[in-house]
């Protein structure tokens, strides 16, 4: 039999081809050639290796220190580079660089990811995704750090180590997922439900990068020309056309391909069926903003398109593999911290502490100097950018210092719009087979909190998650 080969499979035999005939000589880091590659320089035959050989020294200490840690979260994705470019003129909403004028292209780096496995995790893992973009902009890197789902799970940063910890490993067996563990935070935070529902819809599983929407989830600020200020939400949707793969796909594949969703990338770029996303921002003005029926500020909620259309802006194409997986993907560093004049950070509890915890973990993952790694540094480092930070806007806040918790502010009529108005009946029959598939192996009591949770978001759907688990748990006995 033959196995089939595709562009990723045939990257050597592609590589050879292009380096026919050329001769190219084996070098240390520093650049010298390695006349002898294969022995170590040793005293003799069976002699001791002498420390004189900077060769092996050169390759075994760099050996030592190829790998740097992985990401804490978002450790297994693909990157690929490609352009934005502007299609429609929102100058009156900001001044940034890349909006500047229709047509105006900027090179960008994209990153998508798994969120809660490790580096070797199977892509087609149930989970959310990452989709995180790189702009090179002329006055500096704006990275736009978002993810597949348009929510998510808490809206105050102080949850967020407390929530990635429910879905990595249990610290006493080493085991994920652990099922108790996940269901404990879920029930516990009712601000959970609406990505949770989403999540276990077919949005959980991609069928690839390709055929998923992006969202800046968070809200941000964009400043125009004349310092006015206005809310805003990243959207950039898949001009693919969304699809997704069913559990048991999902579970197949995975087994055979742990890598599926990165070589379906690299192949799609490498034989020309470059993808791409047309970018939308959703607008709120400040009064708006204080009369909305759901906080603004809140990132468990979408803000209604019914409220708030979306605004086309341009379009990202991705036409550009990767050459060095480690230079360009393991060490591209996004921060949302990375603005440009003209986009602002919001009060949005979540973005607050994203500003703190990118930079923090590049430090440690990448070190003080991570800015100056090609991947993440500005085109031309040294230029110095005719706009500054002159564009914020100066804004009063007074308010007590205190602890407020957020947790309890309407987490169920998004939800429920979601169970009754948009997903059809044969997903919504998905989403309970998966749901189901996620609470038969936690314990009872989790499993009544669970049930009690969904029935919040409508009678029935707790009632049917029930009927399923009990059809599904005469079974398997479960402690
Ligand atoms: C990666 C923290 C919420 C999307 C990361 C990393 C940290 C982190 C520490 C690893 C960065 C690295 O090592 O380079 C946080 C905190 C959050 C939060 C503290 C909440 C307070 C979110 C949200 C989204 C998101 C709401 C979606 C909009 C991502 C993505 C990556 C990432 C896409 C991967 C970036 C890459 O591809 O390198 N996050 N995160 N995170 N986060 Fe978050």
């Amino acid at each position: 039999a033959t196995t089939p080969r595709d562009a990723a499979a045939n990257q050597l035999l592609q590589f050879s081809k292009e380096h026919e005939g050329k001769i190219e000589s084996t070098t240390t880091t520093f650049g010298t050639g390695v006349p002898e590659k294969d022995a170590s320089m040793t005293v003799g035959y069976h002699g001791p290796i002498l420390l004189q050989d900077w060769v092996l020294i050169d390759e075994l200490s760099h050996f030592s220190r190829e790998r740097i840690p992985e990401r804490v979260v978002h450790a297994k994705g693909a990157g690929a580079f490609g352009y934005f470019i502007v299609t429609n003129d929102i100058t009156q909403y900001t001044a940034a660089s890349v909006f500047s004028e229709v047509n105006k292209k900027t090179s960008i780096a994209v990153r998508f990811s798994q969120v809660a496995g490790e580096m070797g995790y199977p892509d087609t893992y149930r989970d959310v995704r990452g989709f995180a973009i790189k702009f090179y902009a002329e006055d500096g890197i704006w990275d736009l750090v978002g993810n597949n789902l348009p929510v998510f799970f808490v809206k105050d940063c102080a949850l967020f180590p407390s929530f990635i910890h429910a879905v990595k490993r249990n610290p006493k067996t080493h085991l994920r997922p652990d099922y108790d563990m996940f269901w404990d935070f879920i029930t516990l935070r009712e601000e959970t439900t609406h990505t949770t529902m989403m999540m276990f819809s077919d949005r959980g599983i991609p069928a690839n990068y390709r055929q998923m929407h992006g969202y800046g989830v968070n809200t941000f600020v964009l400043v125009n020309a004349k310092k006015q200020v206005h809310y805003c939400k990243f959207h950039y949707i898949t001009n693919q056309g969304i699809d997704y793969l069913t559990s048991d796909d999902a579970q197949k594949i995975g087994g055979v391909d742990p890598d599926y969703h990165i070589r379906d990338l690299y192949n799609a770029i490498e034989t020309k069926n470059f993808p791409s996303w047309n970018f939308y921002i959703q607008i709120m003005t400040p009064e708006q903003a204080g009369k909305y029926r759901f906080d603004p500020f809140d990132d468990s909620k979408v803000w209604l398109h019914a409220d708030f259309p979306l605004i086309p802006v341009g379009k990202l194409v991705l036409n550009k593999n990767p050459k060095n997986y480690f230079a360009e993907v393991e060490q591209i560093a996004f921060d949302p911290a990375h603005l440009i004049p003209g986009i602002e950070p919001s009060f949005d509890r979540m973005i607050q502490g994203r500003l703190f915890n990118y930079g923090d973990t590049h430090r440690y993952r990448l070190g003080a100097n991570s800015g100056q790694l090609a991947i993440n540094s500005p085109p031309d480092y040294t230029a110095t950018p005719e706009t500054g930070p002159s564009a914020h806007p100066s804004v009063s806040i007074t308010g007590p210092i205190e602890r407020t918790d957020s947790g309890n502010d309407d987490n169920f009529t998004q939800s429920r719009l979601l169970y009754r108005n948009v997903l059809k009946p044969e997903e919504r029959g998905r989403l309970i087979q998966n749901i189901v598939s996620w609470l038969k192996p936690t314990n009872s009591v989790l499993q009544q909190r669970a049930i009690d949770l969904f029935s919040k978001v409508d009678e029935s759907l707790g009632q049917k998650i029930r009927e399923t688990l009990n059809e599904s748990l005469t079974q398997h006995v479960v402690l």
